[in-house]
Formats: C-alpha cells, sequence, structure tokens
C-alpha cells in the first residue's frame, strides 16, 4: 500500500502530466513582435497607425482567434457538431487576420532600411518577365485592391496551378492560402490600415507603401514557394 506521502507525489505528478498534455493541445497564438520600430515606416505609414495596427487590431485578431479554438474543442469534445459549424465563420475570420497580419508586417521595412528596393533576384526576373516591370505589377495590384468593395487583401502570389506570379484579392480577412495561392505580398486594405493617416484618399496609401515593401522578404517567399512547387 502507498503512503500517503508516495499517494501525494504520484497525484502530483499524474497533475504535471496532464497539464503538459493539456498545454501540448492548446498552445495559444500570439502576436509577433515587429521587426523594426512602430516609426520605421514614417512618412508612409505614421507610428499611430502602426501601434494601433499591430498592438490593437492584431491582437484582438489573436484573442479571438484563441477565444474560438478554445470552444471549437469543447464542441468538438462534447461531439457537438451545430456548434463546430457554428464557429466556422469566426475561425475563418480571426484565423485570416492573424495569418495576413503575420506576413505583412514582415512584408514591411522602412526607406532608410531599404524599403521599396527590389535588386536583382529571381523575383524580379519573374516580375519583369510576367509584367514587364515593377511599376506595371504595383499598378495593377492598386487597381484590383482599390476595386475591392468593403474590407479586404490585395496579393502578389505564387499561384501552383500555373506556376507563376498572380495578383489576386480576397474580401475581408480571407486567406490567400485558403484559395490556392502561396501569398508573397499583402496589402492591407482595410480602413484601419491607413484612414488615420490618409482620411479617406486610398490611392494615396496604395500609392506610398511601395516604398516600404520589404522585398528581400518578398523574394525569399518566392524563392520557396518555387522550390516547394518543384519538389512536389
Ligand atoms: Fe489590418
Amino acid at each position: 500500500m502507498l503512503s500517503t506521502k508516495a499517494f501525494s507525489a504520484g497525484r502530483q505528478l499524474a497533475r504535471a502530466a496532464s497539464s503538459a498534455r493539456v498545454g501540448a493541445v492548446r498552445s495559444k497564438h500570439t502576436v509577433p513582435d515587429l521587426d523594426y520600430d512602430y516609426d520605421e515606416l514614417e512618412p508612409v505609414i505614421s507610428a499611430k497607425i502602426m501601434r494601433l495596427h499591430h498592438d490593437k487590431h492584431h491582437a484582438a485578431y489573436v484573442a479571438n482567434l484563441n477565444a474560438t479554438e478554445e470552444k471549437l474543442r469543447n464542441a468538438e469534445a462534447a461531439h457537438d457538431l451545430a456548434a463546430q459549424v457554428a464557429l466556422q465563420p469566426a475561425l475563418r475570420f480571426n484565423a485570416g487576420g492573424h495569418v495576413n497580419h503575420t506576413i505583412f508586417w514582415k512584408n514591411l521595412i522602412g526607406e532608410k532600411n531599404g524599403g521599396g528596393q527590389l535588386h536583382a533576384c529571381a523575383l524580379k526576373t519573374a516580375i519583369e518577365q510576367k509584367y514587364g516591370s515593377l511599376e506595371t505589377l504595383s499598378a495593377q495590384v492598386n487597381a484590383k485592391t482599390a476595386a475591392i468593395m468593403g474590407s479586404g487583401w490585395g496579393w502578389l502570389t505564387f499561384n501552383p496551378a500555373t506556376a507563376s506570379l498572380d495578383v489576386i484579392t480576397t474580401a475581408n480577412q480571407d486567406m490567400a492560402a485558403a484559395v490556392g495561392h502561396v501569398p508573397l505580398l499583402g496589402v492591407d486594405a482595410w480602413e484601419h490600415a491607413y484612414y488615420l493617416d490618409y482620411n479617406n484618399v486610398k490611392a494615396d496609401y496604395f500609392k506610398n507603401i511601395w516604398r516600404v515593401v520589404n522585398w528581400k522578404d518578398v523574394a525569399q517567399r518566392y524563392d520557396a514557394a518555387v522550390a516547394k512547387h518543384r519538389a512536389a
């Protein structure tokens, strides 16, 4: 028979193991730190927008994503299919909000640190082959993104179906990956991304954002997408 002390220790071990299992399953999403200061992107995007956008808007998507996943786990445990189905719109919206913004922060960098500069690389060659020039590409992205009715994103993607670059838009927080594309560069067309700086002149935000594109990051995403496609 176990002593009281041994029994207590065993119970603690069991609790720790159970807690570890729960922890492994219930890993929470977190807002990634920016690689740069809030004022890095000025004057294209102000520090005020960056603080709100990163610390409040992105944080809200992450908090709501974690809450939705918790509800989904409970619904799954209860074998409640109706509840699981009802949670899908919230999962789609908040997962997209987290994933899209995580890409967006990496896609940007200040002008003084190389923003807007696309040097010779496979991506530059692919852009010039398909669109003629970076200016033509940016005009196409801007035109398509400006045509979004309501909120959404403009994307430069790698389209595995055609093994080439593509320009698409997604509504609300829908992910490019959810429609089969590999996102390379995202342009956030939500009002929260520009309104404090540009008011209703959205076209100026779209025009200026190319000055702070981190082409090094975009090119790395392109290289990875092409390599994965060739290996498939
Ligand atoms: Fe946003």
